[in-house]
């Protein structure tokens, strides 16, 4: 079952086209991913998602059904945690939820019921009756996210849950993302700290000038980029290390020295590993680590897009 679909999907800003015809398909159980620099188009197409957006063609489908023609079910199934933190200071932490939970139409007991439940889920039970203005950014942003979750929607998209928060509530915010899935939400989730969308994503998109550019699992995504891999090999003293002759090994593209590590780039294609120890074992050079780098995900956003995630 697909959580969301969308087709051919357009917004246009006057001439300016933030999102760009774009299609996606996001599978139920998903922690799917977002990544593009500022201005990429990935807010505009989660607003559109979220119904707080027109778009100018295309279509989006949740659980199978059109947005356009079933807006109320669109909504009841997604719990949208804004870019900008959308929270009252006038009102307790307690009501803060219980407002946005009522506009699903929760009503009573299950009402009250549900947003102790959401304030439990984010650590901020003890704080129901306090005011947001009294709250660091991370428990403003927790209290966000309980606003967003308390009607229990299928889908729930995250836009930044993490920038500007402090270690202890970023932590706090990734594991109820994890905990949520677990729980059976699919979570649309942006992100511009590569570590965070590599830790807990099970599928990214790379999205560009509003298209989508790359999509797939973080080892897909490298694999696309990458036929090459680095070895890095620590020895007690590079004195008697012959580069010229690690370079000549069939499959070395590279190789230099920085301190104590002998870093070799080498084709993913060509197993010369036996080949290069060779070399060390023959001249007697005590090895004393051994290690594979993969390429990280830095790496292939800045191989497709020839852009850093942020310009900061
Ligand atoms: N209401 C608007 N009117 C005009 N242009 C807009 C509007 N909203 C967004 N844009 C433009 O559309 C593009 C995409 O913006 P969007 O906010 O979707 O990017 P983003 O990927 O979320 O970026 P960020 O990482 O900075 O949040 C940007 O160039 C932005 O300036
Ligand atoms: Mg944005």
């Amino acid at each position: 079952m697909n959580v969301l679909e969308i087709k051919n999907l357009t917004k246009k800003f006057g001439d300016f086209i933030a999102v760009d015809n774009m299609s996606l398909t996001v599978a139920e159980g998903e922690i799917f991913g977002f990544l593009g620099a500022n201005g990429a188009g990935k807010s505009t197409t989660i607003n559109m998602i979220a119904g707080l957006l027109r778009s100018n063609d295309g279509t989006i489908s949740i659980l199978g059904k059109n947005n356009a023609k079933q807006s109320r079910f669109a909504k009841m199934n997604i719990g949208m945690v804004p870019q900008d933190i959308a929270i009252y200071e006038d009102m307790t932490a307690y009501e803060n939820v219980k407002f946005f939970a009522g506009l699903y139409g929760l009503r009573g007991a299950e009402l009250n019921e549900r947003v102790v439940e959401a304030l439990e889920f984010v650590g901020l039970q003890d704080k129901h009756k306090s005011y947001p203005k009294s709250f660091s950014g991370g428990m403003k942003r927790r209290l966000n996210i309980a606003c967003a979750i308390a009607h229990r929607p299928k889908l729930i998209i995250m836009d930044e849950p993490t920038v500007g928060i402090d270690p202890q509530s970023r932590n706090y915010i990734l594991t109820s993302v994890r905990k949520l899935n677990e729980m059976g939400c699919t979570i649309i989730y942006t992100s511009h700290y590569m570590e965070e969308v590599e830790e807990i994503c099970s599928k990214i998109a790379i999205i560009d000038h509003g298209k989508i550019i790359a999509e797939g699992t973080k080892e897909q995504l490298k694999s696309i980029i990458t036929n090459t891999k680095d070895v890095w090999i620590e020895v007690k003293t590079t004195e008697k290390v012959n580069l010229a002759a690690i370079q000549d090994i069939n499959g070395v593209e590279a190789v230099s020295v920085d301190e104590n590590f002998i870093k070799i780039n080498s084709d993913t294609g060509v197993n010369n590993l036996n080949k290069i120890l060779e070399h060390f074992m023959n001249s007697h050079i005590e090895i004393r680590s051994l290690q594979e780098k993969a390429p990280n995900l830095e790496t292939v956003f800045l191989t497709l897009t020839g852009r850093n995630l942020r310009d900061q």
